[in-house]
Parts: structure tokens; sequence; C-alpha cells
């Protein structure tokens, strides 16, 4: 239990502390869901409620089945209909008139803006759906994306949505050997990159990483490159390489039919982080994660098309898939989308573009709140923000002070904060206070969404008593949860099935890997991962990837990584390394561990530390004991020793941690 590894004075300062706060009044009256009777309505009337996600979207065909259980865990939703999604996030909004409505604000990092009404996205989506075609993409082909916060992003997944071709978007954060992993994993012969990109104020050259990852592809791939970067630039173009803006221009005015895609035919592709060493290539599907998205924009963010609606996530997470892409566009709201940090040119970056676009929702990070907070409320006062109605936070725990923070400083008192709980694989939302609707506590998500079946379960799958911590599971469907692991039936029962369900009597629960506690009233306070997964800023990273990384680099014989308690990205690594015979462990061999982590993952793995020791705590089964080494990151008191191989260790790694 994540429970173990941490002080107790962290974890309280974590807890909701009692305070609860209602909805105001003025949210209420106009919210998208304001009647308490929905949960009893979803409950009464499951899975048939799930309709109501459905009806927000135009199908082509009707489905005729809402929920199909009989191969579970292997669940369909609305069987029998058929849609498209890119029909459903632009076409429809021009058919009713408001082509000419912002669908894209993109603010570069440099100051640039560029508006994307739904007219301009659906001339763009077509002419590049049209090229990729010409390229010989086919339907269920997978198109991986490795590209920054640039409009041809989004363009190109739903490009790539309205001619059936699934897509793997791929962080451009992530090394060339995370992207050559992927590429691999999903046999994806297509790449859609750009040139390079900027980070305060820097150029960052990417198509440089691209190519060292397609040098380790094992299969040809045709690559199409965005310019972002203009002349800053030069990158390196190879023969039979394709300019994204000469493919829109070759096919200027081109209109491409929207693929009748079936409700269970894959939308797309993101790999997500787990125990075992490779990335998960969890599967989403046409018409259960559209339906979910845009339910949970429509009832939780309370998204209406003439809202100026901002996430800040990146599109190359599921957040950025869900909340900045999908649901957004699909209700037809305009979605703003940030190329750049909230610390540059200013810290007070991001309030200038909620007071310039008057945006109405921000949906964020817990890590980004503690960082603003850190830098003080003089930076957003500088800015009006009344325009804002709503803030979510997403990605991890957020602790009591944060909220009140950002509730105060941010939503000046008046603007619900909704701590929204999900996963990749949940595709959407799953727990978190309805803003017109619940109560709010500070530290605690809220309760399951209507229609979602929650649980804290201790290990032998029995309900917890209120304020216990436990494992959270659902133990009923939802439309956005993953179908499967990419071509892995087998791995995806494993991960996600094994733990609490009872296959004989035919139950399934879906284990999330988090630890919870319940209160009296049903809200859920998520505590953190309790499987091998450290979450640095709201992403995922395996200790498993991390330390095949640093055993991967000359000098090292074994290393075990951990996360410990960091104060604005929440978890940050820890890597502890055992030499070679005949190395030292000294800085150099530190550049190359830390270099190692970038080239294998990318900069979100860097190690906080390094801790070099002659040998690891290990259990007399040689167990390596995570727990203390968790212990020692954070400056615990260390817990107990006794069943170590070799408890004499413990003392000597936990002086070296700080003090070199
Ligand atoms: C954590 C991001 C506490 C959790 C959408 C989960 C949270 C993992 C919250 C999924 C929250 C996400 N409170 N913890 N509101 N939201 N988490 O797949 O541990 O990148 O399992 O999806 O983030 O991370 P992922």
């Amino acid at each position: 239990m994540s429970e173990d590894g941490e002080s107790a004075g962290e974890l309280e300062a974590r807890l909701p502390d009692g305070e609860t706060f209602e909805p105001p009044a003025s949210f209420v009256e106009q919210a998208n869901v304001s009647d308490e009777g929905i949960y009893e309505a979803f409950e009464e009337d499951w899975p048939a409620c799930w309709e109501r996600a459905a009806d927000l979207l135009d199908w082509d065909d009707d489905y005729d089945t809402v929920l199909n259980d009989s191969d579970a865990p292997f669940y369909e939703w609305f069987t029998g209909g058929s849609l498209n999604a890119s029909y459903n996030c632009v076409d429809r909004h021009v058919e009713a008139g408001r082509g000419d409505e912002a669908a894209i604000e993109w603010v570069g990092e440099l100051g640039e803006t560029r508006t994307y009404t739904y007219d301009d996205l659906h001339r763009e989506v077509n002419e590049f759906a049209a090229a990729l075609r010409e390229l010989g993409v086919a339907e269920d082909d997978v198109v991986t994306l490795y590209m920054p916060m640039i409009p041809e992003l989004p363009v190109a997944m739903l490009a790539c949505a309205r001619i059936g071709a699934p897509h793997s978007v791929v962080f451009a954060g992530f090394s060339a050997d995370a992207l050559a992993t992927r590429m691999e994993s999903a046999d994806s012969e297509y790449l859609v990159t750009c040139d390079g990109y900027y980070r305060r104020g820097d150029v960052l050259p990417h198509k440089e990483k691209a190519d060292e990852g397609l040098a380790s592809v094992g299969h040809d791939v045709t690559t199409i490159v965005a310019d972002r970067t203009g002349e800053e630039y030069d990158h390196p173009m190879a023969d039979g390489e394709h300019d994204f803006d000469e493919l829109l221009a070759a096919h200027e005015g081109a209109t491409v039919e929207p693929v009748q895609r079936d409700a269970e035919d894959m939308l797309f592709l993101m790999y997500t982080s787990g125990t075992t060493g490779k990335p998960k290539g969890v599967k989403h599907t046409t018409g259960g994660y559209l339906s979910y998205v845009s339910w949970t924009a429509h009832a939780v963010l309370d998204i209406k098309p003439e809202d100026t609606y901002w996430c800040s996530a990146d599109i190359g997470w599921i957040t950025g898939h869900s909340y900045i892409v999908y649901g957004p566009l699909a209700l037809g709201t305009t979605s703003v989308m940030y190329e750049g940090t909230p610390d540059y040119p200013e810290k007070d970056r991001l309030w200038e573009i909620v007071e310039d676009y008057d945006v109405t929702q921000l949906y964020t990070a817990p890590t980004a709140i503690r960082a603003f907070m850190k830098w003080g409320a003089e930076y957003p006062n500088r800015h009006d923000l009344s325009s804002l109605r709503l803030l979510g936070t997403v990605g991890e725990p957020i602790n009591p002070r944060a909220w009140k923070w950002y509730y105060k400083h941010i939503g000046d008192e008046s603007c619900p904060v909704v701590d929204t709980w999900w996963q990749t694989e949940t595709g959407g939302m799953m727990i978190t206070t309805l803003p017109g609707v619940g109560e709010m506590k500070p530290g605690s998500a809220g309760p399951p969404l209507p229609g979602i079946s929650a649980n804290v379960l201790d290990q032998s799958g029995d309900p917890v008593d209120p304020g216990e911590a436990g494992y959270l599971t659902v133990d009923k469907p939802w439309p956005g949860m993953l179908r499967t692991l990419y071509r892995n039936d087998e791995r995806f029962v494993e991960e996600y099935w094994r733990e609490y369900s009872d296959p004989e009597d035919d139950e399934w629960v879906y284990f999330p890997e988090d630890g919870a506690k319940l209160d009296e009233d049903g809200y859920i306070t998520v505590l953190g991962r309790v499987d091998d997964v450290i979450n640095v800023s709201g992403h995922r990273l395996g200790t498993m990837e991390l330390e095949s990384a640093i055993v991967g680099v000359e000098g090292v014989a074994e290393a075990a990584v951990v996360g410990g308690d960091h104060d604005i990205k929440g978890e940050a690594v820890y890597a502890y390394v055992i030499t070679e015979d005949g190395h030292e462990g000294d800085e150099a061999l530190r550049e190359r561990i830390v270099t190692g982590v970038e080239d294998a993952i990318g900069p979100i793995a860097r190690p906080e530390d390094v801790i070099f020791t002659p040998e690891l705590p290990k259990t007399r089964s040689g167990k390596i004991m995570r727990r203390l080494l968790e212990d020692i990151a954070n400056g615990d008191e260390l817990g107990n020793t006794n069943t170590l191989r070799n408890p004499e260790i413990v003392d000597d790694i936990a002086g070296k941690v700080g003090g070199d």
C-alpha cells in the first residue's frame, strides 16, 4: 500500500481536512447538470442510462445494444451502431451553421496565435485525410503522430479518424527509443512529425530525434514533416519524406467522405507505463470512447458551444486526447491549445491567456497549481480572471492547501473545482463531484460519477470501513473503458481483471492499481499508485522501464528506482545504483545515467538524485525493499529492517542521501 512508504505528516497534508464548499449558486443556475437525482436515475436505468452519452453524438447507424457483456471482460458498447469521430467533431458543427466559430485557439510559445474556425478545421482535416489516403494509409493502419503542441497535431488526429486509421500519439518529450518501441509494437508504417519546436524561447530540434528513432524501426516508414520553426531550424529531410504544408496544398479543396466506423472499431491507441518493462498499448474505440468523453465534458466540465475552454495538458497524454481534442470538439466549443510553458516569458503567462481569450473553464494539474502557489498570487492578481466559471484538476492527488489556493486565487471563490480521478485506461473521468450538484471536499475527488460503480476494498476483496485505506476497484463496465491492450488480450486480463474478479461466477472487477479511502458520504480520496509506477508531475513512469534504462548504462551493475516526495512534482525519481567492478560512482557515471534515462524515456524521467551504494536492501528471499528506499528518499524515519538480509546497508545508504 502506498501509505507504507509515506510519512504520516506527508499523508495527512494530503487528506481532506473536513472543510467543505458548496457549489456557487451562480454556477448551479446555469450548469449542464444540476439535478442531484441524476445518480439515482443512472442507477435505476443502468446500462440504458448510457444512451444519454451516446445521444450527444450523431450516429450513421443506430446501435441496437447498449452493452454487450457476453464475453466479459471484453465488453462492447453501442453494438451495431456506426459513426465517424471526425464528422462528430467537425462536420456537424459546420452543417449546423457554426463554421465561422472558433474550434481551436492556438497560442504559440513565442506569442504568435492562430485561430482555426470549424470551417478551417474542416478544410485542413479533409485535405490531410486526402493526403494520407494518397500516401497509402488504409482503414485500420496505425499512424504514429510524434508531435508537440502545434495545430497540425489535432488536424492529423482528426484526419486519421476521418479515414478510420487509428492514431498512436507519442508525446514529443519522449525519446527516440521510446518512439521506436511504440512504432514497432504497433507495426506503424506512417509517421507524422515536425521539424522542431520552442521551449522557453529556444528551438528544440525534433526531426533529428524522429530520425534517430526511425533508424531502429525494423520496417519501412512513410514520414510527413510539419514545419514549426520556418527558417530557424534547418532540419534534414530525406528523399521521399513529405512536407505537411505541401501535402495540404497538393490536396487543396479536396473532401473525403468520413468512413463509417463500427462503434467498437479502434479510434486510437495510446501507450502508457505499467508494472512491467514494456509500455502497454491501450485501445480505445469510436463509439464508447467518444460518447464517454463527450458526456463527461458536458456533465463535469460544463462545456457549452459558446464557451472558451482550456485544458493545459499536452495532447501527447490521454488528458489532451479526451479533453483538448475529442470531448470539447464533439461538443462544438472553442478549445484553447497552448504550446509553451506556464512561466515563459513570465510566470503570469497562463493568466494572460485566460484574460486575453476570456477563458471560461480551466483544467490543469496539481503539479502546475503547486508551482503557481510557490510563485505567489501576485501573478494571477495582475489579470482579470473573471471570465472563469469552472476549474478542474487531474493527474495526481491534490493536497487541500493547493486546492484552496486554486479556488481562492484563480477562481475568486466563485468557481467550483472538480478534482477528477481517471486514467489512460478509463478513457475519461470516473470519480469527481458534479460541479452543479455536489459539495466539494478539498483533497477528495468525490463520489463516482453517475453510472460508475467504484469501491474501496481490502486485500481479500471486502469493502473497507470509512476512513480506512484500501484498493480502488470498479465493478461495472463503462463506455469509455479500454477494450484491450493492443494485440495482447492476455495481458489485458492479467493486468486489470485478475486481482478482484471471480471468473468462475462471471464477476468482473476492474483494478486500476490505485490505493484509496472512502468517507461516510461515499467520497473517495485517491492515495496514489500501488504498483511500481511513479507519478512525476502527473506523468506515469514505470520503475522497471527506468531501471532497465539505468542498467543499460556502462558501469552499472544493478539499480532500484523509487518515487520520493517532491514539493512541486508530487513525486520524483530516485535511483539507487550499484556500480560494476572497476567503475567509480562518480560525477561522470552519474551524468551517463541521467543521459541514459533521457535517451531511453525522455527528460521527464530524469532522476532527481542518483545514489551509489555497494548493496541494495534485500529481503532474505532476495526482493529489493523499495519501501525502505522510499523512506530514505523522503528523509523519513526508516521502517522495519528486521526482515532484511543486509540491515546494515540501510543506514549506510541513508547517510548518503542529501549528503552528496
Ligand atoms: C493518478 C491521467 C489522484 C492515479 C488522466 C491514476 C489521480 C493515474 C487523479 C493515471 C486524481 C489521476 N487524484 N490521483 N484526481 N487523476 N491520478 O493514465 O494514480 O496518465 O492511476 O491518466 O494518475 O494516470 P494517467
